[in-house]
């Protein structure tokens, strides 16, 4: 989406929409003042008749408004006036979804209100970011598709002195929800199109696109770097395992280096302990730790952030066949630590541990990592919240900041010892499962095996990464969630 400032007057701007807010508590925002004295007291009887209430994400579109260039007046409802980030971005979000049904209709204007709690810049922003990922859809293999990418956002500004400022923010939001984009639409494609090695093929594409040092590892380099866990789940798949590592360096030469691991199972199917139908329908999903870290990592380089990031993607795909790993095999991790298969479908923990022993080994000063990991942390937390797991509470609480800071929800779960004995094997060090309950924790204790003394934090993403159905304010399928907040932990950790 293209974007540029301007300080036309409204009634001038030529635009599919013209964009603007009311809120309840002030229904008529100065800028609706004027116009409703041009048109007559018209938005003044859509107040008192109760069509214009100014609630949270309600819409109320109006067509060819005389005196008005702009093909469409789109009200967009904030709550109240002091409407914080969250709110204002939900209403966005709504709005841009309504803005991109049409093939025909896709340049919007947004008018800037400069009466809101909400600044200017902030709100420019936001609305960057919704106009951007409003406008992509799941329906990506529709002959007919229901949503229409905007082409251009005008943002109308009376302030020249602004202009600058808007304009970087506009910047940040475009690349932000771009890179959400992204994320969402590697998750969104199915497994056949998405596998191992067209995920990092793709990945290639991305890095040489921004900028960022692109490494892959084959099945021989996993070998020789003895990831006898990743390879035990790749296994049994017609589609080798692939490892890739991306580098950003926008920091000090000799800066510490942030480093941000991703789950990217591109099928889960269980493997032999495998899925129900209805357990298995969305398992193309489960490489959304990857492609988080992936928009994450092309919007990090194309802000040119001061800091150094590596990204570290654990591609496989976790199938059945007469090579699948059995319940019983014990599998030797790239650490040594040697492990008990007791449930093939708790295989995500098996591609980190390797993934992150390496991450740790390649001199990280700090880890993060993303898997879509536990339906128990669904149950735990819901369908929209990420748990935060971790090994040192200074850390977590960077994290916790950053998701506050982005707008994401996300809540810390504990990390008590006693959850590591139900891993205790009696065959070798560790087994892959626990009990049932406490189970998002147990696999967190898990990984926590295998990333030496490196500060980490682990983010089980199972809920708020796909959801099964639309909202008003957004689009099914692929959320893209924690890439703002990847963004805004690299952003402080310079
Ligand atoms: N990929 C799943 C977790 C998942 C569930 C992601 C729902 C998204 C939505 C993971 O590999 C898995 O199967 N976990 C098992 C672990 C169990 C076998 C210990 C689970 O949560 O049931
Ligand atoms: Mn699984
Ligand atoms: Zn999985």
């Amino acid at each position: 989406m293209e974007f540029q400032i301007e300080s036309t007057p409204i009634s001038n701007v030529v635009a599919d929409w013209l964009v603007t807010v009311a809120a309840k508590d002030r229904p008529l925002t100065s800028l609706l003042a004027g116009l409703d004295e041009a048109l007559g007291g018209t938005i003044s009887r859509l107040v008192e008749s109760e069509d214009l209430n100014g609630e949270t994400g309600k819409l109320l579109s109006l067509p060819d408004v005389p005196g008005l260039a702009a093909s469409r007046l789109l009200l967009v409802g904030i709550g109240t006036d002091d409407a914080d980030a969250g709110a204002f971005a939900k209403a966005m979000q709504t709005a841009a979804r309504a803005c991109s049904e049409k093939k025909s209709g896709t340049t919007v204007a947004f008018a800037v209100d400069a009466g809101l709690a909400l600044s200017v810049v902030e709100q420019t922003r936001i609305t960057a970011l919704a106009m951007t990922v409003g406008g992509m859809g799941q329906d990506l293999y529709r002959s007919e598709p229901g949503r229409f990418p905007l082409a251009h956002l005008s943002v109308m500004a009376s302030a020249a002195s602004q202009a600058a400022e808007l304009e970087e923010a506009a910047h940040v939001g475009v690349v932000l929800g771009e890179a959400m984009n992204l994320t969402r639409e590697l998750v969104n494609r199915p497994a056949d199109d998405i596998h191992p090695e067209t995920f990092a093929a793709r990945a290639e594409q991305v890095a040489a696109d921004v900028g960022l040092a692109v490494q892959v590892l084959g099945q021989a380099e996993l070998e020789t770097e003895r990831m006898g866990s990743m390879l035990a789940v790749a296994r049994g798949s017609d589609r080798p395992p692939r490892l890739v590592v991306l580098r950003y360096r926008g920091g000090a030469d000799d800066g510490p280096v942030l480093g941000l691991c991703g789950k990217g199972v591109t099928f889960d199917s269980g493997g032999l302990s495998l899925k129900t139908s209805d357990g298995m329908k969305a398992m193309k999903c489960d490489m959304a730790g990857a492609a988080t870290v992936l928009g994450a990592m092309s919007a990090i380089a194309q802000l040119r952030l001061p800091v150094n990031v590596n990204g570290y993607l654990g591609l496989v795909e976790n199938m059945v066949s007469g090579r699948s790993y059995k319940l019983g095999d014990v599998l030797t991790a790239r650490n040594g630590v040697t492990i008990e298969v007791h449930n093939t479908d708790a295989e995500g923990r098996l591609v980190l541990a390797d993934v992150l022993s390496y991450a740790a080994d390649d001199g990280v000063a700090k880890l993060v990592d993303l898997a879509t990991l536990t339906g128990s942390c669904v149950v735990a937390l819901g369908d929209d919240v990420v748990g935060a797991f971790g090994n040192d509470d200074d850390w977590a609480e960077c994290m916790l900041a950053a998701a506050a800071t982005a707008g994401e929800d996300m809540w810390r779960m504990p990390m008590f010892d006693h959850f590591s004995e139900q891993l205790k094997s009696d065959v070798s060090d560790i087994k892959n499962v626990g009990t049932r309950s406490g189970g998002s924790i147990t696999a967190a204790k898990f990984l926590e095996r295998f990333v030496g003394d490196v500060p980490w934090v682990h983010l089980d993403i199972a809920g708020p990464a796909f959801a099964a159905s639309n909202k008003p304010h957004r689009e099914g399928g692929a959320s893209g969630c924690m890439v703002r907040t990847l963004v805004e932990l690299a952003r402080n950790f310079s």
